[in-house]
């Protein structure tokens, strides 16, 4: 091969490896296994993957009765969870959460008995899941809000929220869709659910 052709066919690998490359690491994180079967480490991979178009996702148009400013920025909060974990609880969903600065302590203590978290504590969930065939899916952005004391009493003074993967607020009954479960199962440490115990901060 002489030198021409040789550049020519190294410029065409190239060019072939850079259309490749892309497509592969941006548009599909798909594991090709079912998230029942991923381990943690390997739960970690898909995030790392759809870390970046998750958030683009949540942040795209009007946020409307949810303050943008919790959208915008939960990423710089505490995250509470050494990494995403498929606790079987909401659908086949990977979860990550995220504490603002008022609970972020609180939270961190994983308490199995406490009273009310401080009022204005805001906590971010986001989700992904990973369906039998091994496809990954966006999933939606939950919150819990912590309202002044007796303010929300139906929902024992959280609010909760919800964006699709495509930035859109959610339409929910609060106390169906979401309290009656917080509170049925973990009403003792006010309606917290928390992560696994494998993904517990330091734990
Ligand atoms: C069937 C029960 C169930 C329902 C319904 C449910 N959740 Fe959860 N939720 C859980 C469990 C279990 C956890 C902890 C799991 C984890 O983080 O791995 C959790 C965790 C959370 C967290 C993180 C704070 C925490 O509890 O540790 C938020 C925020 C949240 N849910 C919001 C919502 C919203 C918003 C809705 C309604 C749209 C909702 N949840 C409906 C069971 C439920």
């Amino acid at each position: 091969m002489n030198k021409t052709l040789r550049t020519a066919a190294a410029a065409a690998g190239f060019a072939f490896a850079v259309s490749a490359v892309p497509a592969a690491a941006t548009t599909d994180c798909s594991p090709g296994k079912p998230g029942s079967e991923l381990t943690l480490e390997e739960g970690k991979k898909v995030y790392d993957c759809i870390k970046d178009a998750l958030y683009a996702g949540y942040m795209k148009g009007d946020k409307k009765w949810i303050p943008a400013e919790y959208v915008r920025d939960y990423r710089d909060w505490t995250p509470v969870s050494t990494g995403p974990a498929n606790p079987g609880w909401h659908g086949e969903r990977f979860l990550l959460t995220f504490v603002n600065d008022v609970g972020a302590e609180e939270y961190l203590k994983y308490l199995e008995e406490r009273g009310p978290m401080p009022a204005g504590t805001v906590i971010a969930k986001e989700s992904f899941s990973v369906k039998d065939e091994g496809k990954v899916k966006k999933g939606p952005l939950f919150f819990m809000v912590k309202v002044e004391a007796g303010s929300a009493p139906e929902t024992a003074d959280w609010n909760y929220m919800l964006v699709s993967p495509g930035g859109k607020p959610m339409k929910i009954n609060a106390q169906k869709a979401c309290s009656a479960c917080h509170e049925d199962n973990f009403g003792a440490r006010d309606g917290l659910g928390y992560p696994i115990e494998e993904v517990r901060v330091g734990q």
